[in-house]
């Protein structure tokens, strides 16, 4: 089958992306890799033989094995035991299904805790956390790296050559904080790294206020309970440090890794907007992004939820494709109360995430626990077994996943923007600030959900990154804005680029102290507009009128959490406060200046509708639109990765779209001759010239040489 070049916008691949190889050799050979976590510790070997052969029959081509092997490995300190090992990855090999091998890392034997209790994490209240669980391990215990890097020589040393073996798993889902003595000692250094002299530390923690000043680097710790607000930038710091941390612990076994396989890609687990660890800061560390995706069943907008965080994913490793390396095939058993999903919703899930970049499909996990705290999270081979509507729905999903190695490899193409930040985010979350009610995260997917809605593909960006390219940057909330980051955005703009900047953005800088003068402070000239006073509103909000040929319904909405006590100095207002403490200020505006682009400016939380319109005019006006423009319908997610173009409907009913609107020009006559468009996953033309999508089905189309 000969595939066609697209000729439409979104076809090209994002600006800045990346030509390095990724998953490339493996996918190449094995089309999109199907599989999920494989624990066999857990089994008798001959529940070995049944589970190769039942992968083999639902189409699994790789397994992540080892996660949690530890104690396994080493019975006691110093004791080897990878003759099971041995057997596993044999019998892998041996029936065809490739191996994600992992550093057993996550989680040390019990006697490392016992003999050595400082390897153990203490909280924030100054409790040592103990064993008998995972995760026990203080990202700063020199002797819990020690231990970690000689189980991980041996394991690596052992299986490099090992013909099953085509990709290593560091840990797993990094995220462990420390408040203990050693990484007391480690915060100190990575601040003696960081600001040189104490001097410079007391002046970027502000610890003029409330008596706080260091006079010798021992006097500091990490933010421990204390009797009221602790220091905001101490805070920030530690989370800065904390990421780093557990960073320099992924690298030095990623290091130790390629030291003696320097062939593999290494990957480990991400956990979409994980608010413990900087992905930006690590992205390029790995060679192949992953991520394990848990969207909640009880959240009307899961959907473009989990579409947002597959375009992060796909945006950390600058547009190469990625790995989907955990979901549930059905129930979590992690939240209080746990709804399952169908497998045709597990289905329409994955192919989302393969639309979106994803050239692997994995879950937790192969077979159903029946023991330990996992026994009731779902699995692609439920305990009742094969014969199962989970697992038939699991071997069909790989049997879909074997249709579309044509899109393997390729890349989605984005003309926007959306900026996201981890030290924002973090500084954002902080106590003692106008309101906590303005949650980062929340503004940057109601911001996302229109274009999601639209068909409008979106790059997640940092602040900071080079953002030429981008006909549109969206910046929802970026409460701190570095020099360099502003800088981007004023070039942006022009460049002849659409900004649009959200409320209570470039407030502080890179130590949160706030920036002085009118805000915001370093953008001002760009936006038009400038601000003396944010105003946390009441519960019932504020009333903001539309001005006469602005983008929203005639009218007024009410504006929600915040306000900011704005006056224009050059921008259009489109919408202004009535009444109470802002009447008369600006709400939203744009500023358009000859020879450059538009900044829009929204100065508070409009409600979705309101919020919508002003995001869908500032991307019509700058020409960008989304992969099929006269496709809109509630549920149905349209995207172009490559020369495929995904349909998929999340919505509960049927949907009915003409392949028309899809893809202008292609039914009658075909735009070339001698194509024809078809659907990947049944090989077949839509009838009738027209897409009929039951609730969470999908197609993947594709023009074709007949
Ligand atoms: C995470 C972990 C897995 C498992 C699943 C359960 O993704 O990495 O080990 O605990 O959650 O959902």
């Amino acid at each position: 089958m000969t595939l066609l070049t697209p000729d439409r916008a979104g076809g090209r691949p994002s600006p800045g992306t990346d030509p390095a190889p990724g998953l490339a050799p493996l996918t190449t050979e094995l089309g999109i890799l199907f599989g999920g976590d494989y624990n066999p510790e857990q089994w008798d070997p001959a529940v070995w033989r049944e589970d190769v052969r039942l992968m083999r029959q639902a189409g699994v081509n790789l397994v992540t094995v080892g996660v949690f092997s530890w104690s396994r490995y080493e019975p006691q300190p110093g004791v080897r035991d990878f003759a099971w090992m041995d057997e596993v990855l044999d019998l892998l090999h041996a029936h065809g299904i490739a191996v994600d091998l992992a550093t057993p890392t996550a989680s040390p034997p019990p006697w490392l805790g016992n003999l050595h209790p400082e390897t153990l994490p203490v909280d924030a209240d100054g409790v040592r956390l103990g064993w008998g669980s995972r995760n026990q391990f203080s990202p700063a215990s020199r002797v819990y790296r020690e231990h970690a890097l000689a189980i991980t020589r041996d394991l690596v040393e052992r299986y490099a050559e090992h013909p099953a073996v085509r990709m290593w798993h560091v840990g797993n889902e990094f995220g462990q904080v420390c408040h203990g003595e050693e990484s007391a000692v480690a915060f100190r250094g990575w601040l003696r790294e960081r600001y040189g002299s104490l001097t410079a530390l007391n002046e970027a923690w502000g610890t003029s206020v409330w008596s706080q000043h260091y006079g010798r680097w021992e006097e500091i710790t990490p933010p421990r309970r204390a009797p009221y607000h602790l220091n905001p930038t101490q805070v920030l710091d530690f989370r800065r440090y904390s990421s780093d941390a557990l960073r320099s612990l992924f690298r030095e076994q990623r290091d130790l890794i390629r030291e003696i396989d320097p062939v593999r890609p290494v990957t480990t687990n991400f956990m979409g907007f994980f608010a413990l660890v900087d992905y930006w800061s690590w992205a390029e560390d790995l060679d192949v992004v992953a991520d394990d995706a848990y969207p909640d069943p009880t959240d009307p907008h899961a959907a473009s939820t989990s579409a947002l965080t597959h375009d992060l994913m796909r945006s950390l490793g600058r547009g190469r494709p990625w790995v989907l390396m955990e979901q549930a095939a059905g129930a979590v058993s992690w939240r209080p109360h746990n709804l399952t999903k169908s497998p045709g919703r597990s289905r329409l899930e994955s192919l989302q995430a393969v639309a979106r970049g994803a050239d692997a499909i994995c879950f937790f996990q192969w077979r159903a626990a029946t023991k330990g705290p996992e026994r009731f999270h779902s699995a692609m081979l439920p305990h009742a077994g094969p014969e199962t509507r989970a697992h038939q729905g699991v071997r069909r999903l790989g049997a879909d996943l074997a249709r579309l190695r044509p899109v393997v490899g390729s890349r989605v193409g984005a003309r926007v923007a959306i900026l996201f930040d981890w030290p924002s985010w973090w500084a954002s979350q902080g106590e003692a600030l106008p309101t906590d009610r303005l949650d980062a995260l929340a503004q940057l997917r109601s911001w996302y959900r229109p274009l999601w809605e639209d068909g409008v593909a979106v790059d997640v960006a940092r602040p900071g990154q080079d953002l030429s390219g981008y006909d549109v940057v969206l910046a929802p909330q970026l409460y701190l804005l570095t020099e360099p980051a502003a800088d981007t955005l004023r070039e942006h703009v022009a460049r002849g680029g659409t900004l649009v900047l959200g409320p209570f953005g470039g407030v502080a800088d890179e130590s949160a102290h706030v920036r002085t003068g009118r805000f915001p402070a370093l953008l001002r000239d760009v936006v038009g507009v400038s601000g003396e006073e944010w105003v946390s509103l009441p519960d019932d909000g504020a009333e903001v009128v539309w001005a006469a040929a602005a983008p929203g319904r005639p009218g007024s909405f009410r504006a929600e959490v915040l306000g900011e006590l704005l006056r224009s100095e050059g921008a259009e207002v489109l919408a202004s406060f009535r009444g109470g403490h802002l009447d008369g200020a600006p709400a939203i505006t744009r500023h358009r200046r000859p020879g450059s682009g538009a900044a829009w400016y929204v100065g508070t939380v409009p409600p979705q509708d309101a919020l919508a319109d002003v995001l869908r005019q500032a991307i019509a006006e700058a020409g960008v639109e989304g992969a099929a423009p006269a496709v809109r319908l509630p549920g149905v997610e349209v995207v172009r990765r490559g020369d495929a173009l995904f349909v998929l409907n999340h919505g509960r009913g049927t949907a009915r779209v003409r392949v028309e609107d899809l893809l202008p020009g292609s039914s009658v006559p075909p735009r070339h001759p001698g194509s024809e468009v078809v659907d990947l996953l049944t090989g077949l033309p839509p009838a009738a010239g027209e897409v009929v999508l039951a609730a969470d089905d999908a197609v993947v189309l594709i023009e074709r040489n007949s």
